[in-house]
């Protein structure tokens, strides 16, 4: 049985990036006003089992390498710092290298809002570390799997590492190997969740079971 690591939580200072609040209102606005609610369809995608049928997930376009849907120059520029230096640390904490990802999928602002309900319970395709711009009051923890085991929503919520995200940090997990879902975050709450999930390629899965595996979420 595999052990997952403890997640970690480093500051956008850890990691040698400075966003000024005047950078960071702007992120949080762009996400909220670009992010569409999609309905993730649970007999589609690879999901952990939960007795929903399906949920839902509000997503921007990636703002890196989609070049139809081109955000703001000053957007591309933060998510892009935000993504350079999450890649050494990040690379650090899985004991493994990682390179820049050179697909669509690089990066994608998710938002969470009031009342919006648990996400699918997923293994990422590449490696993920989230950045967190926004946080709500309260709810919208992550959960993240303790064993590899644990393939329902119920069974990672009973025996996760929990990571409460904090503006300016970014969680750094190993989302590839362990199931991990975002928690419904109450109506009564203020605020909203917004990050940006930075993936990349890991040369070592080209070669590892983990290459075959079925699922088919992205981040
Ligand atoms: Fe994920």
């Amino acid at each position: 049985m595999s052990l997952a690591k403890d997640p970690e939580l480093v500051t956008f200072k850890e990691i040698g990036l400075s966003i000024s609040s005047q950078d960071l209102l702007l992120l949080g606005l762009w996400v909220v006003s670009t992010a569409k609610l999609q309905k993730v369809r649970h007999d589609v995608h690879s999901t952990t089992k939960d007795s929903r049928n399906f949920s839902f997930t509000r997503k921007t376009v990636p703002p890196l390498n989609y070049p139809d849907q081109r955000a703001p120059q000053r957007v591309i520029d933060l998510v892009s710092e935000i993504y350079d230096a999450t890649q050494q640390r990040y690379s650090e904490f899985l004991g493994r290298p990682l390179s820049a990802l050179p697909t669509r999928y690089a990066a994608t602002a998710i938002l969470h809002l009031a009342g919006d309900q648990e996400t699918e319970g997923h293994l990422d395709y590449h490696p993920s570390a989230n950045a967190y711009i926004n946080v709500p009051s309260t709810g919208g923890h992550l959960y993240v799997a303790k064993t590899e085991q644990a393939r329902t929503l119920e069974a990672v919520r009973e025996d996760s590492h929990e990571v409460t995200p904090e503006p300016c940090t970014v969680a750094l997990f190993d989302g590839s190997r362990f199931a991990h879902f975002v928690d419904a975050i109450p109506a009564s709450a203020t605020g909203f969740r917004a990050g940006i999930n930075t993936s990349y390629w890991d040369p070592s899965r080209a070669t590892s079971a983990q290459a075959s595996h079925p699922r088919q979420t992205v981040q």
